[in-house]
């Protein structure tokens, strides 16, 4: 894939209709989506379960695209190569769930997969300076780790921007993920991100049986985004 820093939205699959997890990829597919962005979470690294590769795996056909596989998980590595398996493009790990990320993020560079490293509200942005080199994209958390629907945690803004600076002009994407709506979107595009993940503002409580207009509402954040 040719590195970009056009704006990509990623629909977060966590506000889809779990028992239609194939027809809801294939709708936000259809209606815009750039990426597909799936939470994995274990109710111990973060207080919500989601799902596993399995479900991973049984989701990868339904997307044509771009699978961007969020482990919210402790311990990482040995679950790994699982998900790379599943068919995930890109595989990020959280900074905080062990005390290796420098490994792990190896063990998912070692899989072939793009690496993503994802950091908390709380955690300070020079931790990422020797991960730099490790990493296809940094992930910056806006909200708690855990639940769609959350406030945007605004001070999150300037690590946003001093990430941006350390950067450069290295091929490295800012993700964004928690609270991005059409009104958040343009802050963190400004402060330097180009992928903005967004679960609540894209699903909106539709579902397949009460299809919500997710295309006018991805166009909207990218509106916003862009404008
Ligand atoms: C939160 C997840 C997010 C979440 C975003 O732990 O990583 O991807 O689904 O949801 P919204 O857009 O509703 O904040
Ligand atoms: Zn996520």
């Amino acid at each position: 894939m040719t590195f970009s820093r056009q704006i990509k939205i990623a629909p977060s699959i966590l506000a889809a209709d779990f028992a239609n997890f194939g027809a809801e990829c294939r709708a936000i597919e259809d209606q815009g989506a750039d990426w597909v962005h799936v939470d994995v979470m274990d109710g111990h690294f973060v207080p919500n379960i989601t799902f596993g590769p399995a479900t991973c795996a049984a989701i990868r056909p339904h997307i044509k695209g771009f699978m961007d596989v969020h482990l919210m998980i402790a311990p990482v590595d040995a679950y790994i190569e699982a998900f790379a398996e599943a068919g995930a493009d890109l595989i990020s790990a959280h900074l905080e769930a062990g005390p290796h990320i420098h490994r792990t993020l190896q063990a998912i560079r070692a899989t072939g997969k793009m690496a993503g490293l994802a950091i908390n509200p709380g955690t300070g942005i020079e931790a990422v300076v020797h991960l730099l080199d490790m990493v296809d994209m940094v992930c910056v958390m806006t909200v708690n780790p855990g639940f769609g629907g959350q406030k945007f945690i605004h001070s999150q803004i300037e690590k946003i921007r001093t990430l941006r600076k350390m950067i450069g002009d290295r091929p490295i994407h800012i993700e964004i993920d928690g609270g991005v709506t059409v009104e958040t979107a343009p802050l963190v595009v400004a402060a330097g991100a180009d992928v903005l993940v967004a679960g609540s503002a894209v699903f909106k409580g539709g579902s397949v049986g009460n299809p919500a207009p997710y295309g006018v509402n991805i166009a909207a954040i990218r509106a916003s985004a862009t404008a």
